[in-house]
Parts: C-alpha cells; structure tokens; sequence
C-alpha cells in the first residue's frame, strides 16, 4: 500500500508553519553555546557538524516525527533485506551486499546475492593483482601500464572519482585513463598520448557497461578495438588486452571477449551504486585489493550504523532530514557540493549522478503527480577554487543556496602551510554564509564618505551549510563517505515517495538522438517534415557545411 501524500502528514504541516518563522543562525548559535555539540553527529570516521542548519529543537522533533510517519526505519529495513524497493523495474537495490564481510549471507530468491559478490570480488582482486604485479602481460610479453576505463555515467564516474581520490594508494606503475563521452576527442586524445608511451603492447581496455548496449560506451569500445588491432595486435591475442564488466555476459562475449576476462555483477545493483561491485575494477587495479577492502569496510561500517543508530543519532536520515528541510521548507532548490580536498574534484560530478538521478523525478512511486519539489539541482568545484567563482552567489545573491563542505584534518601534501589555509578557508565559508555581516556592521567599518558601499559590503547571512569532516582522506573514511550519500539519498526518496533506483527521464534523449543519427550521413534523405522547426534546421546546417566542405 503506498502512503498517503505526504503533504497530508500532520507533522509536514506544521513543518511549513514553523517555516514561516525559521530561526536565524545567529539566534540560534546566541541561545545555545553548545550547539555544535548538539547538532555534531558521527559515524565511521565521518563527522557531521549540522549547527549551521537553520533547525531548533521544535524543526528537529517535527522532521524526526516526519521520517517516523513515513516509515523511515521500516523502508530502510525492507531495502538492506533485498525487497524489490525498484517497483518499476520490479528490482532489489542491494549494493549493501556488495560491502558486506566475507561469511555474510543475503538471500535474493534462491540466490545469495553476499556469496555471489564475493566470487566476484576474488575474481577481481585475483586479476587486479596480476595486472598490478606485472604477471598480466600484453601480446608481446610487456606488463600492462596503460589502463582505459571506457565506461559512462556510473560506470565510468565511480572508479574515475575514487581513483582521484585515493592516488596516494595507486600504483605507480599503471596510467589510468577514463573515457567516457562519444565524443571521439575523448578517447582519441587518450590514445594518443598511450602512443607516446609504450602504445597498445602495453594497455589494457576495461570495457564497463551495465547492460552493455549503451551508445557512448560501444562506440568507443569499437574504437578502442580497432586501435589496438591497427598497432599490432593480433586478433586471437586481444584477450590480452581487452576485459569486461558487465551485467550482461553474453553480450561481452559477443563483442569478443573471453568469457574468463568478463566480470559479472547483476541488476540488483544500480549503475550509480555500482562502484563497490566489478566496475570498480580500476581502483582494485590502482589501489590493491587489500586497500579496496577497506573502501568497502568503510561503507560497510556506515551501513551498520544506518541499520543501527535511532533517527536522531542516525548520519544519513539526519542529513536527509537537513536536506528535506532545505529543500521543501525553506524554498531552496539547489545544493552545492564543495569538497576542500584537491582529489574530491571530481565528487560533485559523482553526487550529481548519485542524487539527481535517483530522486530527480516528479512522480510518485506509484505514479502519481507530487505536490512538493524533490531533489535539488547539485552543483560544486574544489574549495577553495570554488570561492573565486560562484561562491559571490552563495553569499549575497538572491537564491539561498545549501553548502555541504567536506575536508579532511590530515595533511600528506608535504608542502607546509598549506592544509591550513585550506581548512581556514573552508570554516570561514561556512561561518560567512550563516553569520553574514549586517549593514549596521558593514556601516561601521565603512569610511563616511564611502557609506554608499554599505549595502555592497553586507552579506545577509542564515545560508545553512553542513560540515562533513574527516580525520583523513583514506580507503575507509572514504567507502563511508560515499555510502552516507547514498542512504542519504535512499532516506529522502522515501519521504518525497519517489523511487530512487529507476531513471526513465534518460531514455526519451537515447530515442530520439537514434532518429536524428541517420539523417546527419552523408548521403542522408532530406529531413522528415514531421522533425520540428529547430531540430531540422540545425540537422540542414550540418548538412551544409559538410557538403561545402566535401
Ligand atoms: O543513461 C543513464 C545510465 O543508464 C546510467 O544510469 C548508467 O550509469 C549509465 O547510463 C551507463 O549505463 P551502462 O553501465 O549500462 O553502460
């Protein structure tokens, strides 16, 4: 039975009367000197500080009732059990399984889906350290130090972010190169520079695609075969240097590949959840699987206490909860994800995938029209390069805009100096964006005759932020990271009712780029009629220009 709207629930209507007079971040911080103790909660090596949330006591109690009406535990129960919480493709969402330690059992059907991912996971570790020690060599006998990941969307952003994030661990010896885009630049410019250094002989393909028919990843995939047969490889040896992650093994085998080279994983496992399965391959190749143990430990000690913890002290229904007040309470509809950490760069593109195609959906699971906004629009860069181009907007732009920071205390730059300036940045962005500055204030320190400025140099402030801190940046801290977002994700799809493992709003753009294909060949009929005005006229003037240029 689906809920009821959850408009209709008594505690989001008196969230949206408290909203009408939501506490200012300094009243807050005035009436209480604690509250950074009170609104810290950790877990995992990972420490929230949510006193930079415009939420008192009463919005606290009101959100915790919010997530008990809609069945908050029961559902994430029902989700770590294997029920299929993917109605509409009728799916279990187990990438929990995934983490789990070896000896666990979870039972999918007949199956269980905690043994087969550790046979996986051998297979992997078993191969990875082939590569890793130089025993997996290409046709000619040289060890592999190429690696290309030709992937897209969670088969590509997962392993490319958290081998960024974890190179301090990455094997010195191996390049890894992620081609994504079918824009043949992408993987042409890689494998020119592979050329430049040891070419084909020594490059490993990693061909992942969940369902292995996606447009961008085949396409490259071909691309990247016909390059390593035209630099001398044989045919019957690209064994040697083609493997596959898929889902879908019997296309791999199709395109190719010896069975023995493909890693399965299978469709309980949602491609932006799918790191922690074979797609993370590359990082078990770059980080050793000793090390990808403990990425997966990590998570794993965040699935406990999500399963575990009660709501107040729970991370991820807490900043669930942050978020759903943000979003639905206080009208914002954006958060941005700064990461002061150089090798999160690639984080927000990561969380832009993880959240706004899980819950960017404007129906609810069963269905039906909802009345209330979903998931906000992500966006982020590295503190603190972010401050130096739209962070002017989070501060005194018209829109309020949430800020999650994440850092981490550590320092192994070996550069001194600098870890301090960066965490000295990042406490005093969160610390501007809640406590602004008042015209009186920027009155006071502005020269008389230059009290016009005044109003250039206030910032308004209550721009709520959450800090994610970690004592370092490491395999663990980092598997919690990403599991936290992800319950996170799972938390607030469960209040706003939307199911956050399908993503139909993808196809209906793979339809239709599949009809103008055709009509941009060379010898192409002219353009339907039916093609709307604008999508003819950008297909004649490409067709214009190749013919001049023909
Ligand atoms: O188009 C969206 C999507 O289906 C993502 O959900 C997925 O991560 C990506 O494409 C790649 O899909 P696949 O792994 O099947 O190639």
């Amino acid at each position: 039975m689906n809920p009821p709207p959850v408009s209709h629930a008594p505690s989001w209507q008196r969230l949206q009367v408290l909203a009408r007079q939501a506490p200012s971040l300094r009243a807050l911080f005035a009436a209480d000197p604690h509250r950074f103790d009170a609104c810290t909660v950790e877990a995992a090596g990972v420490l929230l500080d949510g006193s930079k949330q415009r939420i008192d006591a009463h919005i606290r109690d009101a959100l915790i009732e919010l997530a008990r009406a809609r069945d908050v535990e029961a559902r994430r129960d029902a989700l770590l059990a294997g029920a299929i919480v993917n109605n509409t493709e009728q799916r279990a969402a187990l990438h929990t399984a995934l983490r789990l330690p070896a000896g666990s059992r979870l039972m999918t059907g007949t199956q269980d889906a905690a043994a087969d991912a550790l046979t996986v996971r051998h297979r992997v570790a078993a191969f990875a350290e082939q590569v890793r020690e130089g025993r997996w060599r290409g046709h000619n006998g040289q060890p592999i130090r190429h690696v290309i990941n030709l992937g897209i969307g969670g088969s590509d952003l997962g392993p490319a972010m958290v081998q960024q994030a974890l190179s301090p661990w990455s094997a010195p010896q191996v390049r890894f190169h992620f081609v994504s885009n079918v824009d043949g630049r992408h993987l042409a410019d890689t494998l020119r520079t592979i050329d430049a250094d040891g070419g084909a002989a020594c490059t490993l393909v990693i061909v992942a695609s969940k369902t292995f028919t996606t447009q961008e990843t085949m396409a490259n995939a071909r691309s990247a075969r016909d390059w390593l047969l035209r630099s001398g490889v044989p045919r019957d040896q690209l064994g040697r240097h083609v493997v596959a992650v898929s889902t879908n093994v019997s296309a791999a085998r199709a395109f190719g590949v010896d069975e023995a080279n493909v890693f399965p994983f299978w469709d309980w496992v949602g491609g932006r959840y799918s790191v922690w399965s074979a797609i993370g391959l590359p990082v078990v190749i770059a980080i050793g699987a000793q090390a990808f143990e403990a990425f997966l430990g990590g998570a794993h000690a965040m699935d406990r206490h999500f399963a575990d913890a009660p709501i107040e002290r729970n991370l991820p229904i807490m900043m669930a909860l942050s978020g759903i007040w943000n979003t639905n309470f206080l009208g914002c509809g954006a958060l941005s994800i700064a990461p002061y950490h150089q090798r999160l760069a690639r984080l927000p593109a990561y969380l832009q995938q993880l959240e706004m195609e899980s819950t960017g959906k404007r129906v609810s699971r069963d269905g039906q029209l909802l009345d209330h906004d979903t998931c906000p629009v992500l966006f982020g860069e590295p503190g603190t390069n972010g401050q130096h181009a739209y962070f002017q907007l989070l501060h005194q732009g018209t829109r309020v805009v949430p800020v999650d920071f994440i850092a981490a205390i550590d320092d192994d730059s070996g550069l001194p100096g600098h870890n301090d300036a960066l965490l000295a940045n990042c406490f005093a962005q969160s610390q501007a964006l809640a406590f602004g500055k008042t015209l009186d204030e920027a009155q006071a320190e502005t020269d008389a005759s230059r009290a016009w400025l005044a109003p250039h140099r206030s910032f308004p402030g209550d721009r709520p932020s959450s800090t994610l801190l970690l004592d370092a940046l490491t395999p663990a801290t980092l598997g919690a990271l990403l599991a936290l977002y992800e319950h996170k994700v799972f938390v607030q799809s469960v209040i706003w009712d939307v199911n956050a493992f399908d993503q139909w709003g993808v196809e209906l753009g793979k339809v239709l780029a599949g009809g103008i294909l055709p009509l941009l060949a060379p010898d192409a009929p002219p353009a339907p009629s039916m093609l709307d005005a604008s999508t003819a006229g950008l297909v004649a003037r490409v067709r214009a220009r190749r013919s001049r240029c023909r």
